[in-house]
């Protein structure tokens, strides 16, 4: 089994997809290896590709808001993003940068071994379970493959839109709760069952 460590020096290293060419640097996911859930965005923004770290500009205050009114700190989860270079212009990836750059986040995901696995948005829904319309099913807990993923809307999406906030912040405090529940092996009920 490969170390989280080595996937991360293997992410700043890459030049698997041409996103190698415009990027500052590299974001490897962030945050505590041990997490119960790991936080799936799209990908880094001009703030993430200056410090080389996930969800640092506007989005990023967002998330870790919401993640403080659940009472939660960022370190004591971990984040990452579907593809891990700035696409050109915040541009969202296309299918090739996105399957190009997949290896890593399975890796991340096969290390860590979270309970649940927080798909942000659109792109991370699409990606992730073939998924769209993350307005639609956002709150709802999936399982493939004996993984569990709980569905929510992108960070950036309450940027704009100061309603979708407590929306947001609903959906991690369930999130959070279905987690306490899993760890005193409590049955969750699951909304969405993917047959693969
Ligand atoms: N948006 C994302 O999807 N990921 C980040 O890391 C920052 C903004
Ligand atoms: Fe490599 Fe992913 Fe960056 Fe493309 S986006 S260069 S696959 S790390």
């Amino acid at each position: 089994m490969e170390r989280l460590e080595t996937v991360r020096q293997k992410v700043i290293e890459c030049t698997k997809c041409d996103l190698c060419k415009t990027r500052t640097n590299s974001v490897p996911g962030k945050g505590n290896f041990q997490s119960e859930v790991v936080f799936v965005g799209e990908a880094p923004g001009r703030n993430e590709d200056k410090n080389g770290e996930p969800f640092v500009g506007v989005a990023g205050k967002k998330l870790s808001a919401a993640l403080e009114e659940a009472g939660v700190s960022r370190d004591e989860v971990y984040i990452t993003n579907v593809v891990k270079c700035r696409p050109p212009n915040n541009r969202v990836p296309s299918t090739k940068e996105r399957s190009t750059c997949q290896e890593y986040l399975k890796k991340e995901i096969s290390i860590i071994k979270p309970k649940i696995i927080c798909v942000l948005g659109n792109t991370a829904f699409n990606s992730i379970l073939g998924g769209s319309e993350i307005t639609k099913f956002r709150g709802k807990l999936v399982r493939k493959d004996k993984q569990l993923y709980f569905l929510t809307i992108h960070p950036a999406a309450t940027i704009y839109n100061q309603e979708l906030i407590s929306t947001l912040e609903g959906d991690i405090a369930k999130l959070f709760d279905l987690i306490r529940e899993l760890k005193n092996d409590k049955q969750v009920p699951i909304d969405i069952e993917y047959t693969s």
